[in-house]
């Protein structure tokens, strides 16, 4: 019989490791409950027209990456390729936000893109986002991006540069789109297939092509800030005024672009100098005002960002080694069935004290036991017998040194001991 694997490009997760995502999860939760924000939790199945209208059904994403199915009564779904969209259609949906309302939501969860997988690319994914919805004011901008500076700061990630970008607004990209057109039309011979099917389709995109032709054209290519506004630019320069103020160094570069469709103003990435090899993006997001009128809302002002867990997990391992175990505080060891039975007691009150405390129940010998607690990686071994239990006093082990110390067989005086070694 053939043996059963994952799909390609989506892994099983297991401790140690897991405890790297959990300390993740809990410090983003953490930082940003403190900035204000509450989780949101949507369905990872969306209809599929959510994401043709949201992301864009020329992006790469709505284009070759969905993972789409149809439903029993022909409705097409699609698994999410990322959070926003199901988020605006949830508060929409469920009225959270509107015209003078303010919302903060993050969430945390898999997302799903069918695309060829390689170091810190899979094709299920997890990302820990959050969205701010109802202020259009450049400090929102500022303020979001300084909670996700917290939050990487805080997981002790190194080596990172924050990249900005505007985009202008939609009316302002109209002029840029078509200079961009002109110029690259002229170059199409030269560019890769990819970006000449990009270029009668969605030309900005030919910006953030890797193909090192591509690149060298795009060198020369029209830049944005030349059709912006003056709104739009100060816009701009207030977002680089804030973070400055706030002592978080960025980098402007005007060429990056986003591979989704629904941003204006402000565009960021957080990339990670070596450890990710191409996929270099930690965290990215940016503005999206007119997205929530788009999916049926009102007019309503948005900006937000997500960060790739898989991606923080490997710069962490990187920088800091492997994860490591938690080891257990302390194994029962018992030498026979008076032993046990006092072992078993004394197991759940230390567990209910929050004590990683483990026994044999193969009722093997004292020998096995031990080796067990060796391979479990114990911190300390107590053996209890029937002497110990009339003695009401056994020998507390630490399996570092083998120096020994003598308790009694009470909750409270094991947990003391275990607290000062
Ligand atoms: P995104 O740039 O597509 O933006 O993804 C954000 C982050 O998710 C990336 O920087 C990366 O860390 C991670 N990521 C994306 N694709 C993969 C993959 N195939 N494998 C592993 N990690 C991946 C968004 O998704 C926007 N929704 C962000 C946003 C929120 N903008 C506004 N609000």
């Amino acid at each position: 019989m053939s043996i059963l694997r994952a799909v390609k490009g989506m892994n099983d997760l297991f401790c140690p490791e897991l405890n790297m995502w959990q300390k993740i999860e809990k410090t983003a939760a953490e930082i940003f409950s403190a900035y204000g924000f509450q989780e949101i939790r949507t369905p990872i199945l969306e209809e599929l027209s959510l994401y043709v209208r949201g992301v864009g059904e020329e992006s790469d994403i709505v284009a070759k990456e969905m993972y789409a199915l149809k439903d029993r009564d022909e409705k097409m779904l699609s698994l999410r390729p990322e959070g926003t969209a199901g988020v605006v259609r949830a508060v929409i949906e469920n009225s959270k936000v509107g015209l003078d309302g303010e919302l903060k939501s993050f969430y945390i969860g898999p997302m799903f893109r069918r695309e060829r997988p390689q170091k810190g690319r899979l094709r299920q994914f997890h990302q820990i986002g959050a969205e701010f919805f109802g202020v259009a004011e450049a400090s929102v901008d500022v303020e979001v991006i300084a909670m996700l500076h917290d939050f990487l700061a805080a997981l002790g990630l190194q080596d990172l540069k924050l990249i900005l970008n505007t985009l202008g607004q939609p009316e302002e990209r109209v002029d840029y789109l078509k200079a961009l057109y002109d110029y690259f039309v002229l170059h199409s011979d030269n560019i890769c297939s990819d970006c000449q099917r990009r270029l009668q389709k969605n030309t900005l995109r030919i910006l953030d092509c890797k193909q090192p032709q591509c690149v060298k054209i795009s060198e020369d290519a029209p830049l944005i800030l030349a059709f912006l506004s003056e709104e739009s630019l100060e816009h701009f320069n207030e977002v680089q005024a804030g973070l400055t103020r706030l002592s978080i160094p960025y980098e402007v570069s005007p060429r990056l672009v986003r591979g989704l469709d629904y941003y204006n103003r402000t565009v960021f990435e957080i990339v990670a100098s070596s450890g990710l090899g191409a996929q270099n993006a930690v965290a990215a997001g940016g503005r999206y005002d007119g997205l929530v009128k788009k999916l049926g809302g009102s007019d309503v002002p948005a900006f937000g960002f997500a960060a790739g867990i898989e991606r923080i997990v490997l710069l962490l391992i990187e920088q800091s080694g492997a994860a490591q175990a938690i080891p257990l505080d302390v194994v029962l060891v018992y030498a026979d069935s008076i032993g046990k039975e006092k072992a078993f007691e004394l197991l759940y009150q230390l567990r209910r004290k929050n004590i990683k405390a483990d026994l044999d129940h193969k009722s093997r010998s004292v020998k096995a036991q031990m080796r067990r607690a060796d391979r479990l990686g114990s911190k300390t071994v107590l053996v209890i017998g029937e002497k110990e239990v009339q003695e009401q006093s056994g020998q507390l082990k630490l399996l570092s040194t083998g120096e020994t110390l003598s308790v009694s067989l009470v909750c409270s005086a094991i947990e003391e001991a275990l607290q000062i070694n």
